[in-house]
């Protein structure tokens, strides 16, 4: 029975068992077609079923596979640390909130550990999670910086989006639109985190992303670029970890 919300999702990370679903029995779901339902909601429905990481997200409570990303991210490069500070980018409905709260401490619930936050902003409205601050805002209107940085009221450690803009079906479109959420994010990110924070945003392969890792190269000690297990072989995503901020001045 997958647990309530936000219940599973805390303390010791998830991923102490297999990430991966290897290992579990091959057990595939066939989906019927369905007279009213197209192909492609047909296998999508297929392979939500089959996904083992859609499994074990209702197992471990939470709200999405797109937990296990910034999980397997953060047990590489430990980002999400007591006290950090942090904005959480395209929240909804809340997977990323709900894996970075318990690692901040953001409900100052581990003694003698820095009590950290975590603001997220979605253009969708997202249920509540305990420790987050969550405001629904489209990131890409005018003043949604400004807004963002009031309700942060200072400087931040981490600036995480997993923002995306629904498909067009046209795979040059997406790549465009999502590097302008990140070249987005990135603004952002360079005003708001102290020396030393740590920007990671999801890109989609396909030529534009040069321009924004040379920014980044120029803005950060380290940029690292990671496909997770958790995202899914056949997507062209991958992830953009920049580490070390050098400063609004650099
Ligand atoms: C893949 S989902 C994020 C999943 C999330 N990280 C989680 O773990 O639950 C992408 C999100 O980006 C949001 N998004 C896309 N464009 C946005 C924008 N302009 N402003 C704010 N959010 C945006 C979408 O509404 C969507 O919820």
């Amino acid at each position: 029975m997958a647990k309530k919300p936000g219940s599973g999702a805390g303390g010791n990370t998830p991923t102490g068992k297999n990430t991966s679903g290897r290992g579990q029995r091959d057990l595939k779901v066939k989906v019927k077609t369905a007279r009213g339902r197209k192909l492609s909601s047909t296998m999508w429905l297929q392979r939500q079923l089959n996904d083992p990481y859609v499994k074990r997200a209702q197992i471990d409570g939470y709200r999405g596979r797109a937990a296990y990303k910034i999980l397997e991210l953060n047990e590489r490069y430990n980002f999400l640390v007591p006290g950090a500070r942090v904005v959480d980018l395209g929240c909804a409905p809340g997977g990323w909130c709900q894996v970075a709260v318990p690692r901040v401490n953001a409900l100052g619930e581990r003694a003698g550990k820095a009590q950290g936050f975590v603001l997220g902003v979605d253009l969708q409205e997202v249920v509540p999670i305990a420790g987050a601050e969550i405001h629904q805002l489209d990131f890409m209107a005018d003043e949604a910086d400004a807004q963002v940085k009031a309700w942060l009221g200072g400087n931040a450690d981490v600036v995480m989006s997993d923002m995306a803009a629904s498909s067009s079906g046209h795979k040059q479109t997406d790549h465009l639109r999502i590097i302008a959420l990140c070249e987005a994010a990135a603004a952002l990110a360079f005003d708001v985190l102290e020396p030393g924070g740590t920007f990671v945003a999801k890109v989609l392969a396909g030529g534009a992303e040069q321009g924004l890792q040379a920014l980044l190269k120029k803005r950060f000690d380290k940029v690292a670029n990671v496909k997770p297990a958790a995202s899914r072989s056949d997507s062209s995503e991958k992830f953009v970890v920049a580490m070390g901020f050098r400063g609004p001045q650099a």
